[in-house]
């Protein structure tokens, strides 16, 4: 299958799919803890017919066009992902997300993955408003959205629920132009 390379570390970006139950299975028992401390993703994905599940979840909500899910691998290990939710192609929005099991934090690889990400959704897919959320203390996840250039938009007071906790929500964005420019920009620094 294809797959992406995220520089030369050998990290790839790959599609994240139901044959890969075992796998995605294996790696989420390696950082479900870590991952669920701000997020119940791959919480209910506690067996290999779960995971599968989950994956398949994804799946049809992709051939829906409304999600997708997309591995990263370094050294040949699945080690996290990045994802789109909630997307409304006609509508020109899209919810982006991602995760890391501890091994493969620190690297820059959600950072990387998601510039490749967001390219797609506004080169390709026209997508307008790149909406990144987060819980407010979830600081190195703000910090994703902060180094990738979108802007606060503010915060959905006690918004969600989890580990029986109210949490603030911090929405961040990005608009098709702002990536457009800050890419150019960026293009540029390099020449
Ligand atoms: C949110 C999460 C993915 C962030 O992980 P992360 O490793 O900090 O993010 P990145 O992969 O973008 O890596 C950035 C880090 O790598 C460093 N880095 C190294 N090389 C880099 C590169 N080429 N580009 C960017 N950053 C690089 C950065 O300095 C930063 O480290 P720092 O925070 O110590 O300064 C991770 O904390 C996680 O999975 N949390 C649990 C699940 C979760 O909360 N998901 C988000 C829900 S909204």
């Amino acid at each position: 299958m294809y797959a992406i390379p995220l520089g030369d570390d050998g990290a790839e970006l790959r599609p994240l799919e139901p044959w890969h139950a075992e796998e995605f299975l294996a790696h989420l028992d390696r950082g479900r803890e870590f991952i669920n401390r701000y997020v119940p993703f791959g919480s209910r994905a506690t067996d290999v017919p779960s995971a599968r599940q989950l994956l398949q979840d994804y799946a049809d909500r992709r051939a829906a066009d409304t999600a997708s899910l997309h591995g990263l691998w370094l050294a040949g290990k699945l080690v996290g992902g990045v994802l789109t939710l909630n997307c409304d192609a006609r509508g020109g929005t899209c919810e982006v997300g991602c995760w890391l099991e501890p091994a493969g934090t620190g690297r820059g690889l959600v950072t990387r993955a998601m510039r490749v990400l967001i390219d797609w959704l506004v080169e390709q897919r026209g997508i307008h408003r790149v909406e990144w959320v987060a819980a407010a203390d979830n600081l190195p996840s703000l910090n994703v959205a902060r180094r990738l250039g979108m802007t606060r938009d503010g915060v959905r007071r006690e918004a969600y629920l989890h580990h029986g906790v109210r949490q603030d929500l911090e929405v961040w964005s990005v608009l098709a132009p702002e990536w457009r420019a800050a890419r150019a920009g960026a293009a540029r620094h390099d020449r």
